[in-house]
């Protein structure tokens, strides 16, 4: 075998533990937003790196819609009662329910389902890293959001990833004061 590693293999050795362990211990979710917008580089930096979340049978089952349009944003959010932050840009985590079934993941498969979780925490620590703020939603009405992005049928969002620029003035964060030590959620080998 010659030394020469694949462009895409796996690289360890390239990443420092320590600012990528502070990144994951010092994202929040941040629902005070500044009206300031999202340079788009860092907007297509975002979208960019969910393509290197896990994803279920390595297929590519999801789609990301970037909304950066005032009145489009503001019409999201009319129908998100879990969207307190009012967000300069939004990446909606669409699954493609019929690809999915195309695909033959039966209907109790939660794949799908852990890809919104894995592309979310993935653009939500990209965000942390370029400095945005960003926040999860998952109240909304999925229905209302499909009409206004003209989701073809069969493609349903799931989640909705706020960004902006975090305000000067945030609240108190809601956990961690208090909250779990690491080892009060963890058993060791067994239950
Ligand atoms: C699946 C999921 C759905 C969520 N939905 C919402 C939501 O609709 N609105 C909201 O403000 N936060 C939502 N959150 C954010 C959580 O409330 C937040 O992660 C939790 O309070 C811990 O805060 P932290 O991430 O800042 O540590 C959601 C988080 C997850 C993982």
């Amino acid at each position: 075998m010659s030394g020469e590693r694949p462009a895409d293999a796996p690289d360890a050795g390239a990443v420092d533990a320590e600012p990528v362990l502070r990144a994951i211990r010092t994202r929040r979710v941040v629902r005070a937003l500044a009206e300031a917008p999202v340079d788009p580089e860092h907007l297509r930096a975002v979208l960019d790196s969910v393509r290197y979340a896990p994803h279920a049978g390595n297929r590519r089952l999801h789609r990301y819609v970037a909304v950066t349009r005032p009145g489009l944003l503001r019409a999201i959010r009319m129908v998100s009662p879990g969207m307190l932050q009012h967000p300069a840009a939004a990446i909606v985590v669409c699954v493609d329910w019929a690809g999915v079934r195309a695909y033959g993941f039966p209907e109790s498969n939660p794949g799908p389902y852990i890809d919104v979780g894995t592309a979310a925490a993935t653009m939500l620590l990209a965000a942390h890293a370029l400095g945005l703020g960003a926040g999860p939603v998952t109240s909304f009405s999925r229905a209302a959001v499909a009409v206004l992005l003209g989701a073809p049928d069969g493609v349903r969002p799931e989640l909705i990833v706020c960004l902006g620029h975090p305000s000067p003035q945030q609240p108190p964060p809601v956990r961690r004061t208090g909250g779990p030590a690491w080892d009060d959620l963890v058993r060791w080998e067994q239950f």
